[in-house]
């Protein structure tokens, strides 16, 4: 497996896969690799000859009081896993080649970007989309690989790529979760084994409210489907609720009412102690 580093070494190995015939699926993280980004190289692996994993924890997507320098990095045990997991390069950029003095290009999408983690996290998106615009302008891949864990993202990407005529195929696969429906993240390392088990009070308050949403065979009022959530959510301890909420799958936009059909997003964020979490799952009423 091979280890590149430079923007230029990348775009030249993504050349001569093309010159070959082969086709090229990417799988763009920040390291600390776990189950969930496992699947994802996988997938990637079954259908293209190259599959390259971006580990590259990006600085202009965390706010200034947000874990940037104790982000977990491990690109040891990173490489190690897409191995394992069937990935033939990976591309691990320094911070110097991704941002060279005197750059200044940013990305900014309006729209649903606006919401959610764009609200409690300004400028986050702002961050994700450029690095990830440049992450598939060196990589150069025919499909990119994301997880639903991160479902804002996915919509912020799909946007972006839309929007840019960016000629790649996106898939998202879904959120893989511990045997107790904690959805796997680089940020559960923070938890400590009583924390892992208190965390999957976000799984058991989608999937309760969930039900409420798939049993419904009539119109059902968005605060039946939160409140739900929410009752879940304050019966464990030391959880503060960011958001529970029942929105369009697509816009991320709130109904007071949702019909037959309709399909949503079920989405909670909040913090247990000093981890910041974020679930979601999609259902159709
Ligand atoms: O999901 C992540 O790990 C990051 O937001 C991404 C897409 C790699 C961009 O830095």
């Amino acid at each position: 497996m091979q280890v590149i580093s430079t923007v230029a070494e990348m775009q030249q190995v993504a050349r001569r896969a093309r010159q070959l015939g082969q086709t090229i699926g990417c799988v763009p993280t920040m390291g600390a690799l776990h189950a969930g980004h496992g699947s994802l190289i996988e997938a990637s692996a079954a259908v293209h000859a190259v599959t390259v994993t971006s580990v590259f924890v990006n600085p202009t997507q965390f706010g200034p009081s947000e874990d940037f320098d104790s982000y977990p990095r491990m690109l040891d045990a990173d490489i190690a896993t897409i191995e394992r997991c069937g990935g033939t390069h990976v591309f691990a950029p320094s911070i110097a080649e991704m941002y060279p003095g005197g750059y200044t290009t940013k990305i900014r999408l309006d729209g649903v970007t606006e919401v959610l983690e764009g609200a409690h996290r300004p400028g986050h998106f702002d961050g994700v989309a450029t690095v990830v615009c440049k992450l598939l302008m060196a990589m150069q891949p025919d499909e990119a690989f994301f997880g639903q864990k991160d479902y804002q993202q996915t919509l912020v990407v799909r946007r972006l790529v839309e929007d840019l005529l960016i000629p790649v195929t996106m898939t998202v696969a879904p959120t893989v979760r511990e045997a107790n429906g904690l959805a796997m993240s680089s940020r559960n390392a923070y938890l400590s084994t009583e924390e892992r088990h208190r965390a999957a009070v976000l799984y058991r308050a989608l999937s309760s409210a969930a039900d409420i949403v798939t049993a419904a065979d009539q119109d059902v009022s968005r605060h039946a489907i939160e409140n739900a959530m929410l009752r879940e959510l304050h019966t464990v301890e030391d959880f503060s609720v960011g958001y529970a909420v029942a929105v369009d799958a697509d816009t991320l936009l709130p109904a007071d009412t949702y019909h037959p059909g309709d399909r949503l997003a079920l989405l909670i964020a909040g913090t247990l102690g000093t981890t910041r979490l974020i679930d979601n799952v999609l259902v159709t009423v």
